[in-house]
């Protein structure tokens, strides 16, 4: 049974949500509520992390002059759509246990976790959260307050609502459209790795191949 959803199509049963979160360019600016906004960081706050740590820091611009500042960090690529979106995020991660210390080299990890509990709960929400790694990373810290010595930035997350996709450059309107994903059988193997190729190995066929 395929699921349908925009033109996403799942190999396999899902839940409707996980094709239903897409990275959209095209932001409305209208203001995201302070209610709405604190529900995605209470889905972020839900988020499993190693010992229970929560790693995550999300510094989050709403309004001037933050929006301007936290804008000026992305590179022009993203800014060409994401200056658009009414709420801009940057998400860090603690580097070191807070119990002992000592390096947390499962912090990412978690907070990959938060962010994904956060744009999932934008869409129950009728927003998205669109991700992105291009900014000006080192100039992060000392623009936004936060010591390199004990967080690590890991992205950029605009929010908002879907707006016009008209108001986009060209190039970047080619590729407003929810994207596909490799299959199954790329990336799970039952057993050992370094086995013969094909030798008992699970190998999954699309269902709509
Ligand atoms: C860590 C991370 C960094 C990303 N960086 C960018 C970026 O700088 N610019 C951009 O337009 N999209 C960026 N993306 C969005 C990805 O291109 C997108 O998630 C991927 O193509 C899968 O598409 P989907 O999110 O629509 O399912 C980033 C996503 C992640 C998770």
């Amino acid at each position: 049974m395929a699921i349908l959803l925009n033109e996403r199509r799942a190999d396999r049963p899902v839940d409707a949500q996980f094709l239903d979160r897409w990275s959209p360019r095209a932001f409305s600016p209208a203001p995201v509520p302070q209610d709405v906004l604190d529900s995605l960081f209470e889905a972020a706050r839900w988020a499993p992390s190693c010992f229970n740590e929560q790693p995550w820091l999300f510094l989050c611009a709403r309004e001037r002059p933050d929006l301007d500042q936290f804008r000026g960090l992305l590179l022009d690529s993203n800014r060409v759509w994401a200056d658009r979106a009414p709420v801009l995020a940057y998400l860090f991660a603690r580097k070191t246990f807070e119990r002992n210390g000592k390096p947390n080299r499962w912090a990412m990890f978690d907070c990959g976790a938060a962010w994904m509990s956060l744009a999932l709960q934008a869409r129950r929400l009728g927003l998205y959260a669109h991700a992105m790694a291009g900014f000006r990373r080192e100039d992060t810290y000392e623009e936004l307050g936060v010591p390199a010595a004990d967080y690590e930035v890991i992205c950029a997350i605009a929010i908002g609502s879907y707006g016009d996709p008209a108001v986009l450059p060209p190039d970047v309107a080619a590729r407003e459209k929810p994207n596909d994903r490799k299959p199954i059988s790329s990336f799970v193997i039952y057993g050992r790795m370094d086995k013969p190729a094909g030798w008992g190995r699970f190998e999954l066929r699309s269902l709509t191949a």
